[in-house]
């Protein structure tokens, strides 16, 4: 039996694999989610045989009870709620593993599983408290801003070294459990105290991170219930979080400390000398451009998103099919507020995945598209971050809207996007603003087409 369920274990962490790497494309997304899935159903199935069971009760409750808010959850959350319903996902996930953790503590525990132990309450505990903040932070249900004070770094200092304190006392003593207790208490207390200093905006990179956390506390877990496939599921949640945290620090340009320590996002914000004027452009005159272009790319940002404009931008799309343009959409890493932000909403609208450009293959074209459309976008269309080197985006790769012929952007205000820094593209001689929210001017135009 033993063999049976270890084989059923590696079946599982195959399982686990496909499925990640099938995520990495949305063509094959939703196959990815079912392997994944199978892959979980069968390591559940196989730790329910496994030895260690003492009753089956509770479990199934659990089962039932959890499985039937985790499926309502998901059927009701809005798509631009997930960022926040991974967040808390996270949070449970991190409180599962310090429940294990403290579970697996025995008498005559050995060095090794205390130190497990102490690992999986730690991680878990404070990716629990943390994940709640930053839940609170995104809901808008505490305030997003960033909360700094003198000696922060001091004060959490103490307290790590107060958990490492407590923790070394603790395998040293493990019948005295006041100690676990300390350790349980502080990393909460680390959780709040980690995540209060970022802006509500930087949140996505901190759940990634948050994700991968959880990852590494269940993987402790595994450790300290002697659980195979605990272990690889922690690991390759922890190592795709952190992955994925590279990823969106390194399209921000930005490093992990600086958003994790400079409260950035928290509502600063910098001027910078821009040449050029205005030139606004009215939907009907966007028309007769658009209706002479031959190809057309089309860049979403975070403002299509506050819209709601992805179904008109997909009629806007075939309605220049349908005049022989040839449409394209360029999709930059962070644009939007979350990881896939654009490919969800367009995906929603049925735009056909081969017509998604990443920012690498969009950006060499842009120098032959005729009418570039900027939906939205702000920071990810920013020419500063190539041409200005005082900018705090510079170095920051960039969709080169301002190489194609002409350029409309169209957004409410000449307010800045996220970063808070003036935009040069809104002033370059080929652009044209388009003011008013997205969907009611994609929809102006698709009326002038139609
Ligand atoms: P932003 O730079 O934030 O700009 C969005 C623009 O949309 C704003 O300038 C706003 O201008 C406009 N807008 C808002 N509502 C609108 C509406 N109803 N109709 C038309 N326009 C509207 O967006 P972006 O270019 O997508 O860049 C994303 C930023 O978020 C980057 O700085 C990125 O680093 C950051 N970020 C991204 C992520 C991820 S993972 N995607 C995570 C953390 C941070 P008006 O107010 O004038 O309309």
């Amino acid at each position: 039996m033993d063999n049976l369920i270890q084989f059923a274990y590696v079946v599982s962490a195959a399982l686990f694999i496909f499925g990640l790497k099938q995520l990495g494309s949305p063509a094959t997304a939703r196959r990815g989610n079912m392997i994944s899935s199978t892959g979980m159903l069968l390591a559940i199935v196989a730790a329910l045989l496994d030895q260690g069971i003492v009753e089956y009760q509770w479990i199934v409750a659990g089962i039932i009870v959890g499985g039937a808010i985790g499926a309502a959850a998901a059927r009701m959350v809005q798509m631009t709620a997930m960022p926040e319903m991974v967040a808390l996902f996270n949070g449970f996930g991190g409180m599962a593993s310090l429940l294990v953790g403290a579970a697996a503590l025995s008498p005559g525990a050995d060095t090794f599983t205390l130190v497990t132990i102490v690992l999986s309450i730690l991680i878990g505990g404070l990716t629990f408290t943390g994940s709640l903040v930053a839940y609170g932070k995104l809901s808008e249900k505490i305030s997003s801003a960033a909360v700094l004070f003198s000696g922060q770094q001091v004060v959490n200092s103490i307290i790590v070294a107060a958990i490492l304190g407590s923790a070394v006392m603790f395998c040293m003593n493990p019948d005295n459990t006041l100690w676990l207790f300390l350790v349980i208490a502080l990393s909460l207390v680390f959780g709040v105290m980690a995540v209060i200093p970022i802006g509500g905006a930087d949140m996505p990179v901190v759940i990634s991170l948050l994700n991968s956390y959880s990852g590494l506390a269940a993987c402790a877990a595994g450790f300290a219930v002697d659980n195979n496939i605990l272990i690889v599921a922690g690991s390759l949640v922890g190592a795709s979080g952190i992955i994925l945290t590279q990823i969106m620090c390194k399209a921000m340009n930005r490093s992990l400390s600086n958003v994790l320590f400079s409260g950035f996002g928290s509502g600063k914000t910098e001027a910078t000398e821009v040449e050029g004027e205005i030139k606004p452009i009215s939907v009907e005159d966007a028309f007769y451009v658009l209706e002479a272009a031959s190809s057309v790319a089309i860049i979403p940002g975070y403002g299509m998103a506050v819209a709601q404009a992805q179904h008109v931008v997909k009629e806007l799309m075939e309605l220049l099919e349908h005049n022989g343009a040839e449409v394209n959409f360029g999709i930059h890493p962070v644009a939007g507020r979350m990881p896939g932000h654009m490919n969800v909403l367009l995906a929603e609208a049925d735009v056909p995945y081969d017509q998604l450009l990443e920012m690498d293959d969009i950006n060499p074209r842009m120098e032959t598209v005729d009418v570039a459309i900027v939906i939205g976008a702000n920071d990810v269309v920013n020419p500063a971050a190539r041409e200005v080197e005082s900018s705090p985006i510079y170095g920051m790769p960039v969709i080169n809207v301002d190489s194609a012929r002409t350029v409309f952007v169209l957004k409410r205000s000449m307010a800045s996007g996220f970063a808070g820094i003036e935009n040069p593209l809104f002033y370059k001689d080929n652009t044209r603003m388009l003011f008013g929210d997205a969907k009611e001017s994609i929809g102006g135009l698709v009326r002038e087409f139609s």
